[in-house]
Formats: C-alpha cells, structure tokens, sequence
C-alpha cells in the first residue's frame, strides 16, 4: 500500500517583525487588548518587492535540504495561497521554474487558512493513484498587502510568511503504525462566505480587494469545526486523542487553539504554539508552526501529528500524519 511520507520540512519568515506596541503607534489599538484576544505579540511582514513566490522559493529549498532532494527530483508542487503574486498563472509555477523543476505539475490550491490541509489531501491524494511520487506541498502568503490597515478589526491579527513539506511515496503495512499521512477530513459551507472574504477579484471588482471578517461570527464557527473535524479525522484512521503526540493547529487565534486542545484532552505542552510570534500567516501557518516544532526536537520519527485549520469558505480541514 503506497503512503505518502514526510521526509523534510522548511520554513522562511521575512526579516522585518513588526511589534503590537509598533501598530499601537498608528492605530488606536494595543498590546494588551491583541495579546488577551489572541495571543499575538508580533508578526513578520513582506518587504517591498518580496512576493509570496520568494518567501514560498526560500521555504521550499529548506524542505528539500532537509530531505536531501533536489528540485529536479519533484514531479508536483502544490501551493496553497490566497495571496498569489499574479491572478494567472499558479505561483507554483514561479516556485518550480526557480527549483529547477521541468517534470510533472505544479499548481496553486486556494482555501485560504484551510489551504495547507487541503493542499495536503491533494498531493496524498495524487501520491496514492500514482501521479505523483514526489511531492512539495507548501503554505506561502504575504496577507499584509490585501489588508485594511485602517482597519483595527482585521490588520493587527495577520502576517507574511511560508512554510513547506517534502512528500515521498513510500510502501507501507497499511496500519496506523505506518510513517506517513494516515488521513485527512475535509468541509466546506459556502453558506457563510460573507463572513471571512475579500471585497476584491478579477471578475468582479477587477481589483485586488481588502480582506473583510466578522470576528466573533468566525470564532463560534472555527471553536465548534474544529472540536468536530478533529474527532472525525481520528475515528476515520481508528485513532483516539489519547494517541496523538501532538497538536499542530492552524494559528489564528490562541483562544481557538486552546479550546481544541482541551476538546482533545492534550496537556498544552503537546499542543505547538507560533501565533504569537507569527500572527496569522493563512495557508502558511500550519507548516510554519510543524518547522519550529521539528526542528527544536520536540516532533520526532514515529510521533502522531494532528493538524487542522479553518478558514475563508469556510472552508476547514484536518489531517492525521505519523512523523
Ligand atoms: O484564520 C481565519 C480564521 N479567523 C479566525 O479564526 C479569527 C476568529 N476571530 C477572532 O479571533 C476574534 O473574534 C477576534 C480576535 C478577531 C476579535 O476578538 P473578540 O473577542 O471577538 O472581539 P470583538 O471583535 O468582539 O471586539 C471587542 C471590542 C470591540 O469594542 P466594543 O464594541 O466592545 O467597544 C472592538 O471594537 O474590541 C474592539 N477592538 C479592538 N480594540 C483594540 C477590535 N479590534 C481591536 C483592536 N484593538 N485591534
């Protein structure tokens, strides 16, 4: 049975931090009232002339390097963004012309914070019918260019970022034991489109768009998704919380992050944290939050990996991956 194994992770975070007491500075907002509401202390933002296909380039050669591949080994990259540098064509395509990359497919995936969870499920998905054997699946966005910085509401909970994951076809026993992706639990309801969206498109506005959120309303719907999908996703692999080693969660909201974590049982040091040095990277911040993770030693060979994240749609996800 083919299952799609983790073999490297990568991430790459713009140099410029910018603080709460900094936004404090021009807007009427503060450190307190982000940290109590979020958990968010700072967040990294794109240079001028920095596009998500440089952040998602600078991410994707880590994750190569730590799987000891090349670009010319890959056969698919799939990018989860919702901040493409251009309309057309994918800005995977960007990424695999600067990796080196002239086989196989590369293409962009939109489903917004829910991206990298369901860019996952593509790449397993292609992995498993034989399309693809090797397979980088990366979160990449620059959210502070479709931001409304007048907008206290929405501008202080977002930031830039990328991160991405190698996946090798491999063989295995077809048990819940196997290294890999074990599955995946998808959702969308477009009934609440109007909650999380950007007033913006090519075939609408034939502009860019700011980014628009009903907070609280979002907040009800992630508390209660996420307590859902979660279960879902483990009887679906007939895994109980208690199997799991750790929490990898989209990182919007530090409150959300808690609450699926009690859902689960899982003492919070199991449960990773990067939103307060990230802020809300979309797509970005589920392989943002697995690299520091990995790569402090906490995540090791063997362990159990439970992600989730919901988003604009809404649209939600979680996926169950044995490190
Ligand atoms: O990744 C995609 C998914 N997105 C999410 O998961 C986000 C979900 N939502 C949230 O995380 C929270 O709803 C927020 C963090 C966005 C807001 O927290 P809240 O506890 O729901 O606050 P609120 O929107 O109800 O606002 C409470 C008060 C309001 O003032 P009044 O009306 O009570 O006087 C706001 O005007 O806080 C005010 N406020 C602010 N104050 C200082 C809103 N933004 C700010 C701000 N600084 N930046």
């Amino acid at each position: 049975m083919i299952r799609s194994v983790v073999q490297g992770c990568g991430a790459y975070l713009p140099e410029r931090v910018v603080s709460n007491a900094e936004l404090a500075r021009t807007m009427d907002t503060s450190d307190e009232w982000i940290q109590q509401r979020t958990g968010i202390r700072q967040r990294h933002i794109a240079a001028e002339g920095e596009f998500t296909s440089h952040l998602a380039i600078k991410a994707s050669q880590r994750a190569l390097d730590q799987a000891g591949l090349k670009g010319s080994d890959l056969d698919l990259i799939v990018l989860c963004t919702a901040t493409p540098d251009l309309t057309f064509p994918a800005t995977a395509t960007r990424v695999q012309a600067a990796l080196g990359m002239t086989k196989g497919a590369a293409f962009d995936v939109q489903a917004v914070c829910a991206g990298f969870i369901y860019g996952l499920s593509v790449a397993d998905s292609m992995i498993k019918s034989g399309l693809a054997s090797t397979a980088l699946v990366i979160g990449a966005e620059t959210f502070s260019r479709i931001l409304d910085w007048s907008d206290r509401g929405t501008s202080v909970l977002f930031g830039d970022g990328a991160g991405a994951v190698v996946l090798k076809a491999e063989q295995g026993e077809g048990t819940a034991h196997d290294r890999g992706i074990l599955a995946h639990a998808l959702h969308s309801d477009g009934r609440q489109h109007d909650i999380l969206y950007v007033d913006g498109g090519p075939s609408s506005t034939r502009t860019t768009g700011l980014l628009r959120m009903e907070g609280k309303e979002v907040f009800k719907h992630a508390v209660v998704n996420m307590a859902a999908v979660v279960g879902e996703v483990l009887d679906k692999a007939g895994l109980t919380s208690k199997d799991i080693d750790w929490l990898v969660p989209h990182q919007a909201n530090k409150r959300i992050i808690d609450g699926t974590g009690r859902k689960l049982g899982l003492p919070p040091e199991r449960v990773v944290i990067t939103v307060d040095r990230h802020a809300n990277t979309s797509a970005a911040s589920i392989p943002l939050a697995l690299e520091v993770a990995v790569n402090d030693g906490r995540v090791k060979r063997g362990d159990l990996l439970l992600m989730e994240g919901i988003g604009g749609g809404l649209a939600w996800g979680a996926s169950l991956v044995r490190w």
